[in-house]
């Protein structure tokens, strides 16, 4: 998996990050408590702004993309734990995380069903799951040309489809949805939902 993407990542994400992603990732955050999961932690953009949480436990199975995410670590205020793994085969033992956090990643991972059962599995029964997710749009004409790009947009940028219907796959998911925000026409959403298993 050695390629281009993880070294431009960051430089990537700056206009996005510029146009309020900060403060979207940081106010999703502040909702997770206790022993933590991250799913897909990238480069670790998210790390600085876990405050009142226990511990980190972040998966990510590119390790290009967690080596960028050391400087992360040391400005973080809580301890955290990277491990090589995907979000469809989850290191961990059934009901162990209170909360769970997935920031721009369902986009990419191959298979998003399996990967909410494991999220299911591993967390606790009341556990919150937030996700801040880019969506299909539901313009039709932007959602249209989402579904035109997406198979180029894929190939260029590590597996992301662009036009993925992230809120349908977990409102078909065993998670209960709580409440979803809309952001810049309905292209990103920040879904939280509980584990009522
Ligand atoms: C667009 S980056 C997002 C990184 C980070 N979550 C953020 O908010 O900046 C997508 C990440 O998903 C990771 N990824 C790809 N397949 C995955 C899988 N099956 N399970 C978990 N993460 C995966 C990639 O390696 C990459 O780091």
């Amino acid at each position: 998996m050695e390629n281009w993407f993880p070294k431009v990542y960051n430089s990537a994400m700056k206009p996005l990050e510029k146009i309020r992603v900060s403060q979207l990732r940081e106010a999703i955050i502040e909702k997770a408590h206790g022993r933590v999961l991250e799913i897909g932690s990238g480069t670790g953009a998210n790390f600085p702004f876990y405050r009142n949480v226990m511990r980190v436990d972040a998966i990510e199975p590119n390790p290009q993309m967690s080596r960028q995410s050391t400087p992360q670590i040391a400005k973080s205020h809580v301890p955290i734990e990277i491990h090589t793994a995907k979000a469809e085969d989850l290191p961990f033992k059934d009901n162990f995380f209170d909360s769970v956090v997935a920031t721009l990643v369902f986009c990419t991972i191959p298979d998003p069903e399996k990967a909410l059962q494991e999220i299911r599995r591993v967390s606790k029964p009341g556990a919150v799951v937030l996700f801040l997710e880019h969506v299909r749009m539901p313009q039709s004409t932007l959602g249209k040309a989402q579904d035109i790009i997406t198979p180029l947009w894929r190939k260029t940028f590590d597996g992301c489809h662009l036009n993925r219907d992230t809120l349908g796959l977990i409102s078909q998911s065993p998670l209960s949805i709580t409440k979803v925000d809309s952001y810049y026409k309905g292209f990103l959403l920040s879904i939280e939902c509980v584990n009522d298993k």
